[in-house]
């Protein structure tokens, strides 16, 4: 068998194209209609309480019996430094001001990494989605081996080799291949680590030669052209994220969908002042000042992240939307406005993959 069948196999799938998980953009009606059209649908729950994953899950499973993804963090606690977290407020003095907003006192660490959440392991178990995948890092080995023992089948998001090396030594099933073209946030292990900043193709060309697991390509994927460009790499599959943001069935907001409708190509940015690890977004006033030449340091993820978060809320409140995380890839410029399902079928006829008659 191909690694390209093997993997539809293990996914339980017909066509090798997923939508990326997408923490607050992907939807139970997104990941259902690409589920129903043939794909692998995502539901991002890595900043997910445990009521709101397990209502999204369930909403999934009334929309689609099909097999979907649920993603979730792996991320090691912030290392909380009272010094560094001030110094950063008062960076952002002005910006907060300018909204007629006080500087919050403290910032606090908005998301439990899954590494940490007893309950969010035992709600993956008993409801046993399909498929789980991992971003930031590994769960314990040990929470591994229950999910594998209770049929789930496990995916991990890699930048370099070495994480695709510790990715398989878990006995995850497939890795995904984030290039450094790749919207939201990159899926290093460290963020602080040194980055080789491998695009896609020399990604997956890399991990299919060194690695035994399947590849799954992801970065800048747009349009068919692209995907056969990865699956004639060796990819066994693609993951596309930015491409379905647009999607009428995302959480996208309006004013997302119009500067991801309207962003040239240059127009995204690698940062980490809008959440406090690399993630690639359209530029805004945010990153510019986070920027700025003498700013001081980030502070950890997702202690960086309250902060914009609320910066976002006071202004987003006098519908002013210049300091929103809009996690982007490069291939922005490239995004249609489609419905899922119409998005998933137009890429698998440019990408000259047969597509079977009638439904799915
Ligand atoms: C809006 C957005 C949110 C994302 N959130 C997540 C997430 O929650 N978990 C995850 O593993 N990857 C996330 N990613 C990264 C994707 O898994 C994938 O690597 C990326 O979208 C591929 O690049 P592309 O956006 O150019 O298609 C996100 C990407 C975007 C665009």
């Amino acid at each position: 068998m191909s690694s390209h069948s093997e993997l539809l196999h293990l996914l339980g799938i017909r066509y090798p194209l997923i939508q990326a998980p997408m923490a607050g953009v992907s939807t139970p009606e997104l990941a259902a209609a690409v589920s129903n059209a043939g794909g692998l649908g995502s539901l991002g729950l890595g900043a997910s309480s445990v009521a709101d994953a397990r209502r999204q899950m369930e909403q999934t499973r009334q929309l689609t019996d099909k097999p979907f993804n649920i993603n979730v963090f792996c991320h090691a606690p912030a290392r909380r430094d009272a010094e560094v977290e001030a110094a950063w407020l008062q960076h952002l003095q002005p910006l907060f001001d300018g909204q007629g907003e006080p500087v919050p006192a403290q910032l606090e660490e908005i998301y439990t990494s899954f590494n940490h959440n007893d309950a969010m392991q035992e709600l993956l178990l008993e409801l046993r989605p399909a498929v789980v995948s991992f971003h930031f890092g590994l769960p314990p080995a040990p929470f591994v081996e229950r999910l594998h023992r209770a049929g789930v089948i496990t995916l991990a998001s890699a930048t370099s080799l070495e994480e695709a090396c510790a990715i398989e030594a878990a006995g995850i099933h497939a890795v995904v291949a984030q290039g450094i073209e790749a919207g939201g946030h990159r899926g290093m292990f460290d963020p602080d680590a040194q980055d080789s900043q491998l695009t896609t193709t020399a990604l997956v060309s890399l991990l299919v030669n060194e690695c035994r697991l399947p590849v799954i390509a992801a970065g800048g994927i747009m349009d068919g052209a692209d995907i056969q460009a990865m699956l004639a790499l060796g990819a066994a599959a693609v993951q596309l994220g930015t491409a379905f943001v647009a999607c009428p069935e995302s959480a996208a907001n309006e004013a997302y969908r119009q500067r991801l409708l309207h962003a040239g190509a240059g127009d995204t940015r690698l940062t980490r002042t809008l959440s406090g690890r690399p993630a690639r977004g359209l530029l805004n006033r945010f990153i510019d000042h986070g920027e700025a030449a003498g700013a001081p340091v980030v502070p950890d993820y997702p202690v960086a992240y309250d902060a914009a978060k609320r910066l976002h809320g006071a202004a987003a409140r006098q519908a002013c939307h210049d300091f929103a995380a809009h996690w982007a890839g490069t291939g922005v410029q490239r995004a249609r406005l489609l419905p899922a399902a119409g998005l998933v079928s137009r890429l698998l006829k440019e990408a000259g993959i047969q597509v079977a008659d009638g439904v799915y």
